[in-house]
């Protein structure tokens, strides 16, 4: 089936600008978009049907490149003790945070985490994302990381739109492994991620380097066996210290590293040589009321790609908007409207892998748009929250309206 899609202006991304395209039409066929360009200038094609867009601007399908959306319980009673004066990292070392997850995430049936996350994934769809990465990481044994990746897994195979699955068994420590660390890592290099891998339930591996999770010698060590295994790599980084994870990470060609408050000028020239997304997580900065802002003139300076996530997770950033990210983005990191929208587009698919196919609006790649009722494209960066008018398109087929 082709279809010819017109009256509508289009912010297309490609090179992670807006690259506009004043009265524009799509051809898209078989998933994917066969022409593109203003209306004038429409080859003679034969479409199928056409569709009346109504003037909208039209933009990828948004990409969600870091969440942890699959997990048991929440942590609102933390967020109370928080708001009375208890560290994060207090919390942690009280036994709660990512433990107090990990209890009630392996407590839970795969069938109550699937359809808790379908209910947090829809939200994030209702803002337009058609493609998403989840994190496994509140299971921390095989068993328990197999069920939140058979989740994950599911979770694409059942609603419109395109997972990713990342293991994030090296996020924190299991009770097992108390005073263990390094056994612990051994188990998930010789046992774990090659048996997950071997099951095709993973795309790609995380961890969390952080002075209240995993040392870089730790996290090296991970990074050797994804490798061996096949598996593209993102890190957790330089959140609450810097540790120079963000340089280790380029050192393996990372995908992406993530969060990054506190990286050093080094990292970004680093992760520039080595093409490796810068994401930031303004939910979680946020949330954890932090002040020490992201490099953002490093990052600019030294050419680094910078994308744009929810982290939806319990603990730090129960966050179930995009566009509420996109604001933060600009308000709180000082992004340009259109730096925040190419970060959760063009950038957020290099960040997983799919820059080749995902993230901007280009002949060969996935017809994945979404077609907004808006005056201009900064309007999706300006709205805190709420329901924008929009209809969404994945692989050529409106899935909402
Ligand atoms: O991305 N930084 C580590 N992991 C999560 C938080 C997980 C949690 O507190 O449950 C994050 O912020
Ligand atoms: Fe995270």
């Amino acid at each position: 089936m082709r279809t010819l899609w017109q009256h509508c202006h289009v912010a297309s991304m490609a090179q992670g600008a807006y690259s506009i395209i004043e009265d524009a039409a799509i051809i898209t066929s078989a998933g994917h978009i066969e022409w593109i360009g203003p209306r004038q200038s429409l080859p003679a094609l034969n479409a199928d049907r056409s569709v009346d867009l109504g003037g909208a601007w039209v933009t990828p399908g948004l990409v969600d490149c870091h969440t942890h959306a699959v997990f048991g319980g929440n942590r609102s009673g933390e967020f109370e003790q928080r708001l009375q004066g208890v560290s994060y990292a207090e919390i942690a070392a009280q036994g709660g945070g990512i433990a107090s997850t990990v209890r009630a995430t392996r407590a839970a049936s795969e069938d109550e985490l699937f359809s808790s996350a379908r209910q947090r994934v829809q939200a994030l769809m209702r803002d337009g994302v058609t493609t998403l990465e989840i994190k496994s990481g509140y299971g921390l044994d095989l068993a328990s990381e197999r069920k939140l990746l058979k989740v994950i897994r599911r979770l694409g195979e059942e609603l419109p739109l395109t997972v990713r699955s990342t293991c994030l068994a090296a996020h924190a420590l299991p009770p097992e492994y108390k005073d263990r660390a390094d056994d612990y890592i051994s188990h998930i290099c010789e046992v774990m991620l090659p048996a997950l891998a071997a099951e095709g339930l993973v795309d790609a591996v995380d961890a969390f380097c952080e002075y209240l999770a995993f040392s870089p010698d730790q996290v090296e060590r991970v990074f050797i066996k994804a490798r061996e295994l096949g598996l593209p790599i993102k890190l957790h980084a330089e959140q609450l210290s810097s540790l120079a994870g963000s340089s280790l990470a380029a050192r393996y060609q990372a995908l992406s590293a993530d969060h990054l408050e506190f990286m050093t000028e080094d990292d970004a020239i680093a992760m520039a040589a080595a093409g490796t997304v810068a994401v930031l997580l303004p939910g979680a900065f946020y949330f954890l009321r932090e002040t020490q802002l992201p490099p953002m003139d490093a990052l600019r300076k030294h050419g680094v790609k910078i994308a744009i996530a929810t982290d939806l997770n319990p603990g730090t950033s129960p966050a179930l908007s995009l566009r509420l990210m996109l604001n933060m983005a600009c308000t709180l990191f000082r992004m340009t409207p259109e730096e925040a929208l190419a970060g959760v587009t063009t950038h957020a698919a290099t960040a997983l892998g799919l820059g080749h196919s995902h993230g901007s609006l280009e002949v060969g790649k996935v017809a994945d748009f979404v077609a907004w009722q808006i005056e201009r494209p900064a309007d999706l960066c300006y709205w805190l929250g709420g329901d924008l008018p929009k209809r969404v398109v994945r692989l050529g087929r409106e899935i909402f309206n």
